[in-house]
């Protein structure tokens, strides 16, 4: 179904013109902060994509803590242009609380910012993310929500994987109409 995410009109070039960019992905560093935040605002402000709305000074700390916690994993996709580094997206694994019993789980966010969506980065963060699951003691499931109008993101997370494990039903307002919330899955071991 034709949607926000339809494939008619996929990008070929990035925002700045040139050919598909080379996609690096690698850990986040205290230098990224700033950056990061931003794209994570970014996003925040279309309004749909993910559950974020403000990126807070609090946060901003809370993220610079999580780029140090090596229980946890902080990935950026980075690109040059004009002889300048840019991120364009994230992915973050962060703890499901801080039970034992549940210290097994990591939760998975990302984003692609927009203007370079669809050229492989969602799926370059998703395969280092998934080999550092895989690899990290401990780790047994990854899991996340996803609004269910956002089937490019439902088909990144398929492609990898990950399955239904249920449905909120009306969980958020978007744009004035109430939406679903998707919790998907994948067992690493
Ligand atoms: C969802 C998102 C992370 C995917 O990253 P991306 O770099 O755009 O995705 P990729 O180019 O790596 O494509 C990955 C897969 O997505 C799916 N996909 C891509 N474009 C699609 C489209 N228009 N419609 C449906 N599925 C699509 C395909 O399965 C594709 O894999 P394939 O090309 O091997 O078939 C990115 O688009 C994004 O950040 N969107 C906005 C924020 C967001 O939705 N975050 C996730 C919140 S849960």
């Amino acid at each position: 179904m034709a949607g926000p995410n339809s494939r008619q009109g996929k990008p070929q070039v990035s925002k700045a013109g040139s050919a598909r960019p080379v996609v690096k992905v690698r850990r986040a560093r205290a230098g990224d902060l700033e950056q990061y935040a931003e794209n994570v605002q970014s996003v925040a402000d279309e309004g749909r994509y993910i559950f974020t709305e403000r990126v807070t000074e609090e946060r901003k700390k809370s993220m610079g803590k999580l780029f140090k916690d090596k229980g946890c994993l902080v990935i950026v996709a980075e690109v040059v242009e004009g002889g300048k580094r840019k991120l364009v997206g994230n992915l973050t694994m962060t703890r499901y609380g801080d039970a034992e019993k549940s210290k097994h789980v990591r939760v998975l966010g990302m984003l692609v910012v927009d203007g370079y969506r669809e050229m492989g980065a969602g799926t370059k963060l998703m395969e280092y993310a998934l080999r550092w699951a895989g690899a990290k003691k401990g780790v047994e499931k990854v899991t996340l929500g996803v609004l269910s109008n956002n089937q490019r993101a439902i088909r990144l997370y398929e492609k990898f994987g990950f399955k239904v494990e249920g449905v909120r039903k009306k969980h958020y307002y978007i744009a004035g109409e109430p939406e679903d919330e998707i919790d998907m899955a994948l067992f690493v071991k």
